[in-house]
């Protein structure tokens, strides 16, 4: 039996179906890449924007009519859409399965009743923001091997579940409900498995992963004692974590860590969202635009060289150009290294959506989108100028997608795509053999989002 995974949406998304599809081949399954041989389809999906489960339905509209020719063609849906529709998503007779991001250790049982039974299978969770710790889920997840991870020599190791920050505009607290930390000693069990396996990287994940807090005796782990931990760890290079969220709690003891760990990456991901404070009040954010922007300068002060990288709504309800223009100041003062901007989208169920007006119109919040995106290219342009003639050391993740025509040619060799530890991604010749390996290039040539360079040596 063949299954055909897609996953849509964030990283904590693409560690659920690297984890799915552990588990579906241990028990007998063979993945495949193309939905035309495949016997099961199951679609990972995510609920953050109205757009991103647009494209699910559009796919499951597709999937139907193929379905239509091939009634035996079982249809799953994964993740933070499947947990918040539920049953309305069996209703067109596309969908056979249905199966929430807690419940994912029981999928191979759905996905084989679905098959031999006929049966159409749903699993999420009645109550979520009851859910506590769940002791099946931990050791799903904790057997993750190197061959599951989602480039070579990377791996995403989850530290937290869920989140509590009850943001007014974001789904993901009823979708992948409360925070509950993962046990320091899980987690490092796995890390070390991990390098043993050859991971080079560990990205740690959660919603707001630096309010990682595990009791274990008389301890509380923090996130930055999570980090000493695993950096600890023989084999594993590099760490990063995201996301954070700006709170003073922790952080300058966070930072530290980066500057006195070579293997914590100096990058930072830490959504600012507005620089209003009217805005980042109505949207439950619990900091100001000149706190958020005290914590970016404690940052560099205590890591001069870190990457810094946000995100952004625009045109959240109620959201002035005055409001606006506050967003631009605060991203030209922050000096992102990039930042992703998206436009506000009421989720329901959600504060904001149930208490304020989505009141600008789709067609100011483009425009603002398409301004902060331009103010950022050219800052982002400025620092990656600082890397010309530079030597920089790139994990290689294998081949580039499309093929850049801006960098220096290189032989027979085809084109690499690799990042650094501050997560600049490296355009440059040289074998494929390098995925998964580290890398010195030199760089010749650089745009805002990407360097271009010429391979140095293997090491
Ligand atoms: N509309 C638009 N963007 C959203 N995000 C979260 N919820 C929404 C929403 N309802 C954005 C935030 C968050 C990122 C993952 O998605 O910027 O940091
Ligand atoms: Fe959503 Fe806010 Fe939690 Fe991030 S911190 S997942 S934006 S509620």
């Amino acid at each position: 039996m063949k299954v055909h995974l897609q996953t849509y949406g964030c990283q904590m998304n693409k560690l659920d179906t690297a984890l799915v599809a552990a588990a579906l081949k241990d028990a007998g399954f063979e993945l495949t890449e193309k939905v035309k041989e495949a016997d099961v389809v199951l679609i990972n999906t995510c609920s953050v924007r109205e757009h991103a489960e647009q494209r699910v339905f559009s796919h499951l509209g597709h999937l139907k009519h193929i379905k239509e020719a091939r009634p035996g063609l079982v249809v799953g849906v994964i993740g933070c859409m499947a947990q918040r529709l539920g049953h309305k998503l069996l209703d067109n007779g596309t969908v056979d399965i249905v199966c929430g991001p807690g419940q994912i250790p029981n999928l191979t049982e759905l996905v084989k009743a679905a098959i031999e039974k006929n049966q159409r299978c749903i699993s999420v969770a009645d109550n979520i923001r009851s859910i506590g710790c769940n002791p099946e889920l931990e050791d799903f997840e904790s057997v993750q091997t190197s061959a599951d991870a989602c480039l070579p020599g990377q791996a995403f190791v989850r530290a937290m579940h869920g989140c509590d920050n009850f943001c007014s505009y974001c789904v993901v607290p009823y979708v992948r409900g409360p925070e509950v930390s993962r046990p320091v000693n899980k987690i490092i069990e796995q890390v070390k498995r991990l390098a043993g396996e050859g991971v080079r990287l560990v990205t740690l994940l959660g919603q707001a992963v630096n309010k990682y807090k595990y009791v274990a005796g008389e301890k509380t782990y923090t996130l930055a004692d999570l980090l000493y931990k695993v950096s600890d760890v023989e084999g594993i290079e590099w760490i990063r974590f995201v996301t954070s969220y700006p709170q003073k709690e922790g952080f300058a003891e966070l930072m530290q860590v980066m500057a006195d760990s070579p293997k914590v990456c100096n990058y930072l991901h830490i959504p600012a969202q507005s620089g209003s404070d009217r805005i980042l009040k109505a949207m439950n954010r619990r900091y100001t635009a000149q706190q958020y922007l005290e914590l970016i300068d404690t940052a560099r002060q205590i890591v001069p060289d870190i990457a810094v990288a946000g995100d952004f709504i625009v045109g959240f309800a109620g959201e002035t150009d005055e409001d606006f223009e506050q967003t631009v100041e605060l991203l030209k003062q922050a000096f992102y290294k990039n930042c992703f901007v998206f436009k506000y989208s009421p989720r329901p169920g959600t504060a904001a959506d149930e208490r304020l007006q989505d009141n600008v119109p789709a067609e100011v919040k483009k425009q603002r989108n398409y301004r902060l995106l331009e103010v950022q290219q050219i800052i982002s342009g400025a620092l990656a100028a600082e890397f010309e003639d530079r030597q920089v050391t790139v994990l290689v993740e294998g081949l580039s997608k499309k093929p850049h025509l801006d960098a220096a040619g290189g032989g027979d060799n085809p084109q690499l795509v690799g990042r650094t530890a501050d997560d600049w991604i490296v355009v440059f010749n040289g074998p494929v053999s390098l995925a998964g390996q580290f890398a010195q290039v030199k760089i010749c040539k650089t745009s805002p989002l990407t360097l271009f360079g010429s391979l140095v040596s293997n090491t």
